[in-house]
């Protein structure tokens, strides 16, 4: 039997009761996903100076969320589009330009069909794609390693795929850098053949990315190791404002080092297509007769999951690349975001420095993209959101997206009081 046409089932709970009908009394209570669990906190509190800087979702400078201009003139071309199935693989001009914004029109990868490609359900589906795409067709006893930190879903992910996952050093928590040294040692001594997802650009929750020098040892040592890279694509041009820029990592490792691998791209961030739910699995092989196979074992597992992907935002993402005016829109749509995001950045680290925050928040001037780690403690975070009703992830990760004009001083005025063990705020 080829490993592709083996079924595999999802690991049972340790809880599972596989002998009795009664197993409904044995199914465990699951805390809720924490990041949507801040989000309903946030919304259920009635302060007037609450803050939101958890889930990543886009807001503009009144705090408000933003319909991007060529989304909106995206609408009106789909007005009749109907309400069919897609295929099973999706929007096929879609996928297409998918592959060519990526990789270039002209490239290799694009002109000689080496790149199987499915629509999926945004990030997550994208990545829950390639995963199941790798335990059918790979193997389950090779490890997943993921950034350490990294965005929570990954490891849930790939475990529910039936992957080990282990971890690899990324932050350094002394300097607030990229633990570079020990990221790298970790690719030389982990077993061959092991599974490496890799963030293209705006490293979640860190804000930290690698330099394209950085970015080319991580490849040499891959390369020679035989390791698997899968990119997650969430933030292509939201990060920098360029799509081109923001696609370096990638082109890099499939163009000039010729890897075979997975990009799995989200239009959540960079079309501010939440809850639509647009992504595209891209797998870069070597050969047309490769990607047509690849492409028939992601379409059957599709089939098998979800049928086929849903149409609304699919269509609205390939009407703006499709579309040079819209295109350009998006683009320009895609700089207002980042520069916006980057210009909060430095108003934050600016007001912190005013405060007197006690501590060195250069840190925050040298990440990018959506999110800002602070590096501050569990307690700190539960003190910000128990008395100033200010929200961020346990481990002090911010949406710069939710800073504002209006909110920033406070915010950084609550971090000052509280790392100072002030109980009231300073009056200006
Ligand atoms: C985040 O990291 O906050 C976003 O990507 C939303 C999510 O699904 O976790």
């Amino acid at each position: 039997m080829s490993p592709c046409s083996e079924v595999k089932k999802y690991e049972p709970l340790e809880t599972a009761h596989t002998m009795s009908f009664n197993f409904l009394s044995e199914v465990p209570y699951l805390e809720p996903d924490a990041i949507f669990a801040l989000t309903a906190q946030f919304k259920e509190d009635e302060s007037a100076c609450k803050v939101n800087l958890g889930q990543g979702t886009y807001r503009d400078g009144n705090g408000q969320p933003w319909v991007l201009e060529s989304v909106k003139r995206a609408k009106e071309f789909i007005r009749d589009s109907g309400h069919e199935y897609l295929p099973i693989l999706g929007l096929k001009r879609f996928r297409s330009s998918c592959s060519k914004i990526l990789f270039g029109t002209d490239s290799s990868i694009v002109v000689d069909n080496r790149v199987a490609t499915s629509q999926a359900v945004s990030g997550t589906g994208s990545i829950h794609l390639a995963a199941v795409f790798l335990a059918r067709c790979y193997s389950t006893s090779h490890h997943v390693y993921i950034s350490d930190p990294s965005w929570s879903n990954h490891a849930a992910v790939f475990r529910t795929a039936g992957f080990p996952v282990e971890k690899y050093p990324y932050l350094d928590n002394d300097s607030g850098g990229l633990a570079f040294s020990k990221l790298l040692e970790s690719l030389k001594v982990c077993s061959e053949g092991s599974i490496f997802v890799l963030h293209a650009c705006a490293h979640n929750p860190t804000g930290l990315d690698p330099s394209e020098k950085q970015w080319r040892q991580i490849a040499a040592i891959m390369k020679e190791r035989n390791l698997f890279p899968i990119f997650d694509a969430a933030y292509l041009g939201f990060n920098s404002g360029s799509f081109d820029t923001d696609s370096w990592a990638i082109r890099y490792f499939f163009h000039e080092m010729d890897f075979s691998g997975i990009v799995c791209m989200s239009f959540s961030k960079n079309m501010g297509l939440y809850g639509e739910r647009v992504g595209c699995v891209q797998v870069v092989t070597k050969s047309p007769e490769q990607a047509r196979n690849v492409e028939s074992v992601l379409e059957s597992l599709q089939r098998a999951e979800i049928s086929n992907p849903p149409a609304f935002g699919a269509r609205i993402a390939d009407a703006i690349l499709a579309n040079e005016d819209l295109k350009l829109q998006w683009k320009e749509d895609m700089l207002t975001m980042a520069h916006r995001i980057r210009n909060m950045r430095e108003l934050l680290v600016d007001c912190l420095e005013l405060e007197k925050a006690p501590g060195s928040w250069d840190h925050i001037s040298n990440q990018s993209g959506m999110f800002g780690f602070l590096g501050l403690t569990e307690s700190t975070v539960n003190e910000l959101k128990k008395t100033h009703h200010i929200y961020m992830a346990a481990n002090s990760r911010i949406s710069i997206a939710g800073l504002n004009e209006s909110n920033t001083r406070y915010v950084a005025k609550c971090i000052a009081a509280v790392l100072s063990g002030k109980q009231n705020l300073p009056l200006d």
